[in-house]
């Protein structure tokens, strides 16, 4: 049955309160088909954990980060799609990287990029972290303001990858500027909302660093990567190597970035909140976990079912898209106790869906974290009274906070601070 909800994939009205959005698809049923692109809107916490747990291999991937639009490139037909799937994947957005593909490919190519983040690499990684923020921090600290997403959030995340990765250090404040707001998808034609692949065009640039480290082995993330083999013994073919290095490259900047912006909104709106966690640094990995929890910067991610199936009792006939609702799904109070109040201390505090679950679970999660937590522990150790600016965001009741245009993502446009240095 269909219900008058707003067009998830076109309202602005969702893109500014996804919540609102969330709560009521949720209250109608855990699984809905909403009557615009006519996805199943998976909302509840359980029947996501049973999408996530697929172990029969019935829901891909091959939609996971566009969904519905700009629709499959072909019809689906029968109770079994699966051929279609793979005569018809190399179309589809995306279908290079590794969160788009399914079974032996995917599994083979993760372990092979999850062989490279070791412990080791992200113990390296965590020193200049340290120093990283506070070089950033010295870059605004005397002006008693930041715009966060800019000057923090998103530096943060392009040198802290740049450097694990072994981005020379002449490039890295070049593809700080290319690499902006996830791409746009709610204006604009089906196509523009979808774009390309929004890093094809990093793809020359990508292909020299590794072609050089192919030659020279330099240590860095990029010369295990292109020096690395499957569990077979076979190396990966050269364009595929491209592919995952760019998609590691890309996937935890807007999302890390955002999520350190949300942290950053949370304690300006909260200021008990910033002594407690100043008081208590120990506690900001449960406070990283809660904002994950209530508001992170994945909202939904896609399946395609490729066969006639069940979810919660409700009936997926092949060819069906699921909008995994992971932000709703988090949010659902059937699984968390008031689930609209922030709360560090609730018992269940990581067992969000923010990094989603299962054979496609964020490969990048140990890195998200570590970079949110240096962060707001160095902004916290050298800043005071965090306030947000009401110059840019209103008056405390009235705030507007502006979020970029896309359904897939929970993305902070805009975050502007003032502060007092300690
Ligand atoms: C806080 C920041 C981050 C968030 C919220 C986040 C969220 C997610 C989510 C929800 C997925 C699952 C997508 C799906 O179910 O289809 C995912 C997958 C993935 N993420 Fe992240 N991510 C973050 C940071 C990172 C970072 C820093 C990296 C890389 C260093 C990364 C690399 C990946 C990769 C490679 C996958 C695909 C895994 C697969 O398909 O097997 N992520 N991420």
């Amino acid at each position: 049955m269909t219900v008058s909800v707003p067009d998830f994939f076109s309202d602005p009205t969702v893109i500014a309160d996804s919540r609102s959005y969330f709560d009521l698809v949720r209250s109608q049923a855990p699984i809905l088909r909403e009557a615009y692109q006519n996805t199943l809107m998976v909302t509840g916490f359980d029947a996501v954990v049973e999408i996530l747990n697929d172990k029969a291999g019935i829901f891909s991937n091959a939609c996971s980060v566009v969904g519905p639009i700009p629709g499959l490139p072909f019809t689906p037909e029968g109770s079994d799609i699966r051929a279609q799937v793979e005569a018809h994947r190399s179309a589809m957005p995306w279908s290079e990287h590794l969160v788009c593909m399914d079974g032996k490919r995917h599994q083979e190519l993760r372990m092979l990029m999850g062989s490279l983040l070791t412990y080791k690499r992200l113990k390296q990684n965590e020193e200049y972290l340290y120093s990283l923020a506070d070089r950033l921090i010295d870059g605004f600290i005397d002006k008693c303001r930041c715009a966060v997403v800019p000057d923090y959030a998103h530096a943060t995340t392009t040198y802290a990858i740049s450097d694990l990765m072994g981005i020379p250090e002449g490039d890295r404040a070049l593809l700080l500027e290319l690499i902006g707001a996830p791409p746009s998808q709610v204006d604009g034609d089906a196509v523009h909302k979808v774009g390309p692949d929004p890093l094809i065009f990093m793809k020359p640039r990508f292909d020299e660093y590794l072609r050089d480290r192919l030659e020279t082995p330099r240590g860095d993330l990029m010369s295990d990567l292109v020096n690395a083999t499957l569990k077979d013994g076979s190396k990966p073919d050269f364009d595929v190597v491209s592919g995952l290095a760019r998609f590691l490259f890309g996937a935890g900047q807007d999302t890390t970035s955002r999520l350190i912006a949300m942290a950053i909104l949370i304690l300006g709106e909260e200021p008990e909140l910033q002594h407690r966690l100043r008081d208590e640094p120990g506690r900001i990995p449960d406070f990283i976990e809660e904002v994950l929890r209530y508001d992170a910067p994945v909202k939904v991610a896609y399946r395609l079912a490729l066969a006639d199936t069940t979810v919660g009792g409700t009936d997926v006939p092949a060819g069906t898209i699921l909008t995994v609702c992971y932000n709703a799904a988090s949010n659902d109070p059937a699984h968390f106790e008031n689930p609209e109040r922030f709360d560090i201390d609730r018992p269940n505090v990581r067992d969000h869906m923010g990094f989603g679950r299962g054979f496609h679970g964020c490969l990048g999660a140990p890195l998200g974290r570590m970079e949110s937590r240096i962060a707001i522990e160095r902004l916290l150790a050298r800043v005071t009274d965090i306030r947000i600016s009401e110059d840019h965001h209103g008056p405390a009741g009235g705030r507007l906070y502006r979020f970029e245009p896309t359904y897939t993502f929970r993305s902070l446009a805009e975050l502007h601070i003032e502060f007092k240095p300690i």
